[in-house]
């Protein structure tokens, strides 16, 4: 699903941000991307989104060498990958429903539809009753699961997240870990960037770890879930 091969990224004028990173994520799999502040972690994401381009090396996502992309095929990258930030981005002045919904009429798919896709993915989150909330009348934890359901609106192959519990409490950091376990369930590739102790002490799938822009550690030894 994604490889780098000794792929590195220098931000202008030359701050090496990564250098010489290989690795290969296998489609189903569940890695969490830790290291301290200022590793790589979001450097790593957005290089996989085309955000960011290489400075060297090569990135293969399914299937589709993304270092050569033009604008349509970076497009067609995005549309295949869902996202979900620390900051939820949720749009104040349109429903639960609607910032889901939203997310798949952008990409041309028909408003009905779009909003049948948005209700079953609320229902599924456990948000049954919040459709037509606003998102600043809703707990964090469920507008991070508001943002998780508009990042699965189009039905991604590959999950990133960027600190997704960054901003929650212990509980509801767990809620949402559970909500990406369920996804993972479903066959979706999910890539995880925290430095959020907790969830890496309790979530034991593969992790890979970045110091200083270099990939120091992978243990590729995923197990389930420590049994609570
Ligand atoms: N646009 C940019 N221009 C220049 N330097 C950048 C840019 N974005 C990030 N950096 C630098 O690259 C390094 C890696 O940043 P990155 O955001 O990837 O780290 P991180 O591991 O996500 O950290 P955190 O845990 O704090 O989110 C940092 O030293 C940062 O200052
Ligand atoms: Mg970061």
């Amino acid at each position: 699903m994604i490889q780098l091969f000794r792929v590195s990224k220098v931000y202008p004028p030359n701050y090496p941000a990564l250098t010489d990173i290989h690795l290969h994520v296998e489609k189903g799999e569940f890695v969490f991307l830790s290291g301290p502040s200022g590793a790589g972690k979001t450097t790593l994401l957005k290089l996989l989104f085309r955000e960011e381009e290489a400075t060297g090396g090569q990135i293969i996502v399914n299937g589709r060498n993304i270092t050569r992309l033009d604008g349509a095929g970076i497009a067609r990258l995005r549309q295949e990958i869902g996202l979900v930030f620390q900051e939820f981005k949720l749009l104040p002045s349109m429903t639960a429903l609607e910032n889901v919904a939203l997310a798949a009429e952008v990409v041309g798919m028909s408003r009905r539809e779009s909003r049948r896709r948005a209700f079953h993915l609320l229902r599924e989150l456990g948000l049954r009753e919040k459709h037509d909330a606003r998102p600043l009348t809703l707990s964090g934890g469920e507008q991070q699961r508001v943002a998780i359901a508009r990042a699965l609106v189009n039905d991604p192959i590959l999950v990133l997240a960027d600190e997704p519990t960054g901003n929650l409490d212990a509980d509801m950091a767990e809620e949402t870990m559970r909500v990406f376990l369920k996804i993972h369930e479903k066959g979706t590739t999910i890539m995880i960037a925290t430095h959020d102790a907790g969830v890496l002490k309790r979530f034991h799938h593969r992790g890979v770890q970045l110091q200083r822009g270099r990939l120091m550690s992978d243990s590729k030894s995923a197990q389930r879930e420590v049994a609570s």
